[in-house]
């Protein structure tokens, strides 16, 4: 999920400098794909003005892999709907409540519908069982417009890595970079063939760039392997679990590629934490908040239905209260006002070591 500085490119951003090339994140609040470079944004960004929500309908649905679900959403009028380029993400309301966002994986082209696919993680906050028990079509829901925050630059040489169900924002890069005449290649790696999402849709493209590697036939891959297709000079273009991830970065260096563009799924490491404590209301109870957990986490094993949805500091779904205490802000979507007046992100945010911060929850 990531935003990006790099070259005089497809969408005519301009060339920032070689640190942001070489290393670009999601999570740092989503921005437009045509929107303004990373180096460019501040992490206190103004409010944008609210617009009214999307009515959508589910118009299909089908198992594109174990455990994987794909879903067609369509405007229940059969009107257009916004446009939206490769990378790009819909924060969906289920009919719970519950907010997700999932990266949209069809034609850009194609206003007639979004394609998402979600994976059934049952240790997860609910929001993947609802969808694959409730979501059937004519299912109504909402969501907010796509934004983008993991913007294709369309660079003349690319690798794209997908981690199982992250090859989902990578697909319309694929057909993005076949369009344009780029040389691309695209590695999709999983613990076994039958859960990796689209392979054979995508096998079919190209069976030369297109590459399946999984766990049970060759062994968990270290970063030299999965960066060994890169093309040299290329943008790697990576979506998938933290640890995949973190092995990509410190292979980076030695790799024949020159940036890296990625997605995390959920929360990243804790990075520098420090234990603190939470109390739940003025009298209430004290939680020990470890230095290496978040606060989120902690929070709702004692407030189980806390609502949450990026895990990472942009979309402002877990916001609480702060009564009492000096809180370590560490999100990129609160204002000085509104930190000031009091809100907090537990998902990132945290407190120096010994500090108690008291709640409204
Ligand atoms: S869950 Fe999105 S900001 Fe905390």
């Amino acid at each position: 999920m990531d935003l990006d500085t790099p070259p005089p490119d497809l969408y005519g951003r301009p060339r920032a400098d070689r640190f942001m090339q070489r290393l670009t994140a999601f999570g740092d609040g989503y921005s437009s794909a045509l929107g303004s470079p990373l180096l460019r944004r501040s992490p206190r960004r103004p409010q944008s003005r609210p617009t009214p929500p999307l009515q959508l309908v589910v118009a299909a649905r089908r198992e594109v892999a174990a455990d994987v679900v794909e879903l067609r959403l369509a405007d229940p009028s059969g009107g257009p709907l916004p446009a939206w380029q490769p990378g790009a993400h819909l924060r969906l309301a289920l009919p719970s409540g519950r907010e997700r966002h999932y990266s949209l994986c069809g034609d850009p082209s194609d206003r007639a519908g979004y394609r998402i696919a979600v994976r059934r993680l049952p240790e997860g906050g609910g929001g993947s069982v609802e969808i694959h028990d409730t979501l059937h079509p004519g299912t109504r829901l909402t969501a907010r417009r796509p934004r983008n925050g993991f913007a294709f630059c369309a660079e003349p040489a690319v690798l794209l890595l997908a981690g199982g169900i992250g090859v989902t924002p990578l697909i319309p890069m694929v057909h993005e970079a076949r369009s344009h005449g780029l040389d691309w290649q695209l590695v999709l790696v999983g613990r076994s063939a039958d859960t990796l999402p689209y392979a054979a849709e995508l096998r079919a493209l190209d069976r030369l760039r297109v590459h399946l590697r999984t766990d049970d036939e060759h062994g968990v891959p270290t970063g030299a392997e999965l960066l060994a297709r890169a093309p040299h000079g290329a943008a790697v273009y990576c979506c998938g679990p933290a640890p995949m991830l973190a092995a990509v970065q410190q292979a980076l260096d030695a790799s024949p590629a020159a940036s890296l563009h990625f997605e995390r799924f959920g929360a990243a490491p804790v990075t520098d934490g420090a234990p603190f404590t939470l109390r739940l209301g003025a009298d209430g109870p004290a939680l020990d908040v470890p230095a290496d957990r978040s606060a989120l986490d902690v929070l709702r094993e004692a407030r189980p239905d806390l609502p949450y949805s990026c895990h990472q500091g942009f979309c402002g779904t877990c916001e609480v209260r702060v009564l009492a205490g000096r809180p370590e802000h560490r999100d990129r979507r609160l204002s000085t006002e509104q930190r000031a007046a009091g809100a907090l992100l537990p998902c990132v945010s945290r407190a120096a070591e010994g500090e108690t911060l008291v709640l409204d929850v």
